[in-house]
């Protein structure tokens, strides 16, 4: 949102709830509200999303009637916001968000898919929730690029002002890092007496995460802040 309002743009923010600065509500998953949400708007960066719900009914459905809600002669660029990885990794929220690049791909709308690795804070989360008492189990070998929010914010906010690709770009941390590194550098930070245990895990979803499914590839822009410079608060 400050990304946008930087870049000069009237930002409307619109959830279920309408919080925040110009928030105005609408709810994806029934429709209603969403056609006055989105009257006279000529840019929209979509980032609404369901992971713990119904991702289909919000995320995928949502986005289509997202679709039909737009002012086809008004809009100049529809930016959504992804995950690297949907395309690989066997998940159902992933395979959820990986149809709704669909649906705005073949929309006929000027769009670009951003495809972003995991946010800082999230692995946060994740860790926190993993906890159990002095241990911290974590997958063994699995892999990931986290970021800074608000760099992915930046480079959703330049995305937007350049033209619309019709295709998917990038954008990832700087470093590649074990799930077990990420945990104990956590722990270090937030938790000092856990253990962090390395548990190998079976099926087809951890072989993807341990072989690289989401990590950027080799032409996605990279941000510069380090989940350390994260955990310090530099
Ligand atoms: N978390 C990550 O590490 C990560 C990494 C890469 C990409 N992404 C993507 O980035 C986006 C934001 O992720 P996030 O983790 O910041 O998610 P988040 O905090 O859960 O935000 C999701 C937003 O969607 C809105 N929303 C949910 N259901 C809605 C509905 N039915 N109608 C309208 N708005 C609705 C929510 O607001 P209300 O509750 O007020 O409706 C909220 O503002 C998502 O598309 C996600 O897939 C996330």
């Amino acid at each position: 949102m400050p990304a946008l309002q930087q870049a000069g743009h009237a930002v409307r923010q619109m959830s279920r709830r309408g919080a925040g600065p110009g928030g105005v509500r609408a709810d994806l998953a029934t429709g209603r509200d969403l056609a006055a949400a989105v009257r006279g708007v000529d840019l929209v960066v979509h980032a609404a999303s369901d992971p713990r719900g119904d991702p289909w009914q919000v995320d995928v459905a949502g986005t289509r009637r997202l679709v039909q809600a737009l002012d086809r002669a008004r809009l100049q660029h529809l930016v959504y916001v992804s995950i690297v990885g949907v395309d690989r990794v066997p998940w159902g929220y992933y395979r959820a968000k990986f149809s709704a690049e669909q649906v705005l791909l073949a929309s006929g709308l000027p769009v670009t898919i951003v495809r972003i690795t995991q946010f800082h804070h999230f692995v946060d989360e994740l860790l926190s929730t993993a906890r159990r008492g002095p241990v911290l189990p974590v997958p063994m070998s699995w892999q990931a690029a986290p970021v800074d929010v608000g760099e992915a914010a930046g480079f959703l906010a330049e995305v937007a002002g350049r033209p619309p690709s019709a295709d998917v770009v990038e954008f990832g941390g700087p470093e590649v890092l074990a799930a077990a590194d990420l945990a104990r550098a956590w722990a270090a930070a937030r938790e000092p007496g856990a253990r962090v245990v390395a548990t190998p895990l079976p099926g087809r979803l951890s072989a993807a995460f341990r072989g690289g499914g989401v990590l950027p590839g080799p032409r996605a822009a990279r941000g510069r802040r380090t989940y350390a410079e994260h955990l310090r608060g530099a």
